[in-house]
């Protein structure tokens, strides 16, 4: 039971679902976080955001809790919106979300800073198959620039497979990345405020940690201590930490990251609002240093005060 007192945050909106592709993981997120917001006593109301602006705007509340993830949502429009209403909301501004939802340019500044990131190359439509494979080569991941969840995302062994996962990934995004895969182990750290919690390890049978691994398969597993030798451990945490404040994220966050054979991290992306599911990934990293869901939901909302 939470000791804090909570009418210092006033009525607050959590918003969640939307209309980007992740509205359904979002539907979920935003209803674990309302629950557990009611029942630490909070004075908590929900809104989808697919009913549109307008419904934000007539709401009255005195700070928002976005569980929205996606375009949207997790990518500095809505936080835009909120800050010309004048109201606090919880996690990265608006600059750091929208360089967090783009994964090309969240890379670029990762590189430009001399943190490792895989080699990559951002793929404009006329891109020559040839040029990619000269520049980037199989294996490589192909990526629209700014999803989530694995959406739209394919892993290309053979040359002849590029262009029709090219194609895919610009179903959802004009914008495209191929990157070079990195064989190895997966991992993701979730940063509370300004610290890295406990490294988690992920595992799947699958090709990749794909739309499926993510949320319905049964033989996804997780890893939580990760196994990690303690200093490669503290260097993950370390490294994590520093390419979220490098986007200049807030709050917090989690950073997904692949450790090869020679145990060289490398850093694919920062999610600036995770999945806040019971069984997401965040909650069970706060779970593992004794921070449970309600605990983390107020923590993550105090950061907002
Ligand atoms: N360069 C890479 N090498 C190996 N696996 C990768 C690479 N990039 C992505 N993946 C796999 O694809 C998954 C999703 O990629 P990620 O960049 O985290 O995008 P998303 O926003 O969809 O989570 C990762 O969790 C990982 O399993
Ligand atoms: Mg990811």
């Amino acid at each position: 039971m939470t000791q804090i007192d909570v009418s210092r945050f006033g009525r607050v909106a959590v918003i969640y679902g939307g209309t980007s592709a992740e509205r359904e993981v979002s539907l979920e997120s935003g209803q674990a976080v309302l629950d557990a917001l009611n029942a630490a006593g909070v004075d908590a109301i929900g809104i989808d955001l697919a009913e549109g602006l307008s419904v934000l705007l007539e709401a009255s509340f005195d700070r928002a809790f976005i569980a929205l993830h996606g375009r949207g949502g997790e990518d500095g429009c809505l936080q835009g919106a909120l800050e010309l209403i004048g109201k606090p909301y919880t996690g990265s501004g608006v600059m750091a979300s929208a360089i967090a939802m783009d994964k090309i340019t969240t890379k670029q500044i990762w590189k430009a800073k001399g943190l490792p990131t895989p080699t990559f190359m951002s793929c404009p439509s006329d891109a020559a198959v040839e040029t990619v494979l000269k520049n980037v080569g199989v294996p490589a991941m192909v990526k629209p620039a700014r999803e989530g969840s694995s959406i739209g995302m394919s892993r290309v062994d053979r040359a002849e497979d590029l262009p029709v996962a090219l194609a895919s990934a610009r179903d959802f995004d004009g914008d495209v990345l191929v990157e070079a895969f990195v064989s190895g182990r997966e991992f993701t750290v979730a940063i509370l405020g300004e610290r890295a919690l406990p490294v988690i390890g992920l595992s799947t049978p699958h090709r990749f940690f794909d739309y499926e691994a993510k949320y319905k398969a049964e033989d996804t597993r997780y890893r939580i201590p990760s196994g990690l030798d303690e200093s490669l451990e503290k260097e993950i945490q370390s490294l994590s930490l520093a390419a979220y404040q490098a986007i200049g994220c807030e709050g917090w966050g989690r950073v997904d990251l692949m450790l090869d054979a020679q145990n060289q991290p490398w850093l694919l992306e920062v999610n600036t609002i995770p999945g806040m599911t019971s069984h997401s990934l965040v909650p069970m990293a706060a779970k593992s240093v004794g921070i449970d869901f309600q605990a983390l939901v107020l923590e993550i909302l105090e950061q907002s005060l």
